[in-house]
């Protein structure tokens, strides 16, 4: 294994498990010594639960962030104005990434009005800079989850990072969304497009589904059904000392993305 960063975006369509394989890969990497710097790109924001934080923790995301917002861009904010495009923010994990579990950390962006269109709002611009300035950060490993869908996943998101995973279901439609990120990933430069398709019932041997991805993915990893993450959600913690199924499996896709950096 190198030095290198490893830098990992997690994509695919509403509900396929984004953010369980987000916090599971975290615990993973952490397990190995790796510090870990996870990123909440998803303005539901239900990552620290995933993670394991209580619900009574505080937490306020980095859109709300007034008084930094102010200092690093300026601008008004939702409106825009006379704005800093490219702030210094490599101390943004120290002053609000909140710990998590031994080795984790992890950085809650928040949701910006019409992040969509790419508005010039000095809260966009705060969380496009952040994505663009991960490899500043300490980490080893940045895992980024993000939203449901297409529409956000572009090059503000995904620029930079070296790593993937497009997470899809057994499901037609979460293939085909699956398949547009693949396109997606690739025009943004990503080395390793990886699919996961997760929740797969009845083994993990399924050749029609790797047949029809293969050329579009470095890699197809299959997950399966655990009914453990289910009934410890929304918690992966329990899942992880419990050793669930899922949680090898985990294991060995984290070696396999170490093993490929
Ligand atoms: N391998 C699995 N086995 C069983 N249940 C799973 C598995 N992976 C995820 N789940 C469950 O599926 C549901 C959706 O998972 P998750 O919230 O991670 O999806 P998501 O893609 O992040 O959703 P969203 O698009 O809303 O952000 C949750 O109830 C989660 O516990
Ligand atoms: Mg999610």
């Amino acid at each position: 294994m190198n030095n290198r960063k490893i830098r990992v975006v997690v994509a695919g369509k509403g509900g396929v498990g984004k953010t369980t394989l987000t916090a599971l890969l975290a615990h993973a990497f952490s397990r190995r010594g790796m510090p870990v710097l996870a990123v909440d790109g998803d303005p539901q924001a239900n990552l620290a639960a995933t993670l394991g934080i209580p619900a009574s923790h505080p937490i306020t995301p980095l859109t709300e962030q007034k008084a930094y917002i102010q200092e690093k861009i300026g601008g008004v904010p939702g409106r825009g104005g006379f704005m800093v495009l490219n702030p210094d923010v490599a101390d943004v994990a120290d002053r609000f990434a909140i710990p998590a579990a031994e080795g984790v950390r992890l950085l809650v962006m928040g949701g910006v009005q019409n992040a969509g269109t790419g508005c010039l709002c000095p809260e966009y611009t705060l969380i496009s800079t952040i994505l663009a300035s991960t490899g500043y950060f300490p980490d080893e490993v940045i895992l980024l989850d993000t939203p449901a869908g297409l529409e956000h996943f572009g090059r503000a998101v995904a620029e930079g990072f070296e790593y993937a995973l497009i997470v899809t279901d057994e499901s037609y439609n979460a293939r085909a969304v699956a398949r547009d990120l693949s396109r997606l990933a690739r025009q943004c430069s990503i080395r390793q497009v990886i699919l996961v398709v997760n929740r797969v019932r009845n083994g993990l041997e399924k050749p029609d589904i790797i047949g029809e991805m293969e050329g579009l993915f470095q890699k197809v990893w299959l997950l399966p059904h655990d009914s453990c993450i289910t009934r410890h959600e929304p918690s992966v913690i329990p899942a992880v000392l419990d050793h669930c199924p899922i949680v090898g499996n985990i294991e060995s896709l984290a070696g396999y993305i170490l093993a490929h950096c």
